[in-house]
């Protein structure tokens, strides 16, 4: 019998900013089940790291994997969330500075293995939505709906400072973002790939409701 056979795993993967935290958030609650990002894991080992102080270049994998050992990830009402050093820590890992090098840290294979094993955690006594990269490759192969989310650069990027600002870009900040977005997609193109049975959805054009609205049937039909 495959693991997950019992409980329900809803995975919803895609590049930077695609929208799938906001949207996996949204369809846990919808779901009454709890949203866990494995973003938010390597966001919070890179803020950990980051708090020695030296040059990113300089970090070894040994050295991330301590800072991985302070960092916890705790059930709360309706997601899980991480901490680090038992505090909580949303502001500190959305941060520039954590954003800037969260993915050479991704790119360590113990640290993936290691979020990888966190999240999986999370499963066995718990129905979840998971967003990140590699959900459904690497950690849900056998769950029961799989979201590959896309969307324009251009379109992440305006809802990426929209999310920051709480207003629409100017156009040098929709550059400056899209720049950054596009690098990032780079960087973390080898761990992000959508499982072969994904569900796509283009989310360029339809409103965040919707988006949920068809992610949500989905999950139901398959529940
Ligand atoms: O900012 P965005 O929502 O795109 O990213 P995130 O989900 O907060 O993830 C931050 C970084 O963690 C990504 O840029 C990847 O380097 C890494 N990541 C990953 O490698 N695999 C995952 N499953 C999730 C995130």
């Amino acid at each position: 019998m495959s693991p997950f056979e019992g409980t329900l795993v809803v995975t919803i993967d895609g590049p930077a900013a695609s929208g799938k935290s906001s949207t996996a958030r949204q369809v846990a609650t919808r779901l009454g089940v709890r949203h866990v990002d494995s973003g938010s894991l390597y966001r919070a080992v890179t803020a950990a790291r980051l708090q020695l102080g030296d040059p990113p270049e300089l970090w070894t994998e040994r050295s991330v994997l301590d800072a991985a050992a302070r960092v916890t990830l705790v059930p709360g009402e309706t997601t899980f969330e991480p901490r680090l050093d038992g505090t909580t820590c949303e502001s500190a890992i959305r941060g520039e500075d954590v954003t800037g090098v969260v993915s050479l840290v991704a790119k360590m294979a113990h640290v993936r293995a290691w979020v990888n094993a966190t999240v999986r955690a999370t499963s066995a006594a718990h129905e979840i939505v998971v967003d990140g990269r590699d959900m459904g490759t690497a950690v849900f192969p056998e769950a029961r709906l799989k979201v590959w989310l896309v969307a324009a650069p251009e379109e992440r990027a305006r809802r990426r400072v929209l999310q920051r600002t709480g207003r629409a870009p100017t156009a040098v900040e929709l550059a400056t973002e899209t720049a950054d977005l596009e690098a990032r997609d780079r960087r973390d193109r080898e761990q992000t790939q959508p499982a072969p049975d994904a569900v796509w959805i283009e989310t360029t054009g339809i409103s965040q409701d919707e988006q949920v609205g068809r992610v949500v049937a989905l999950a139901e039909q398959r529940r």
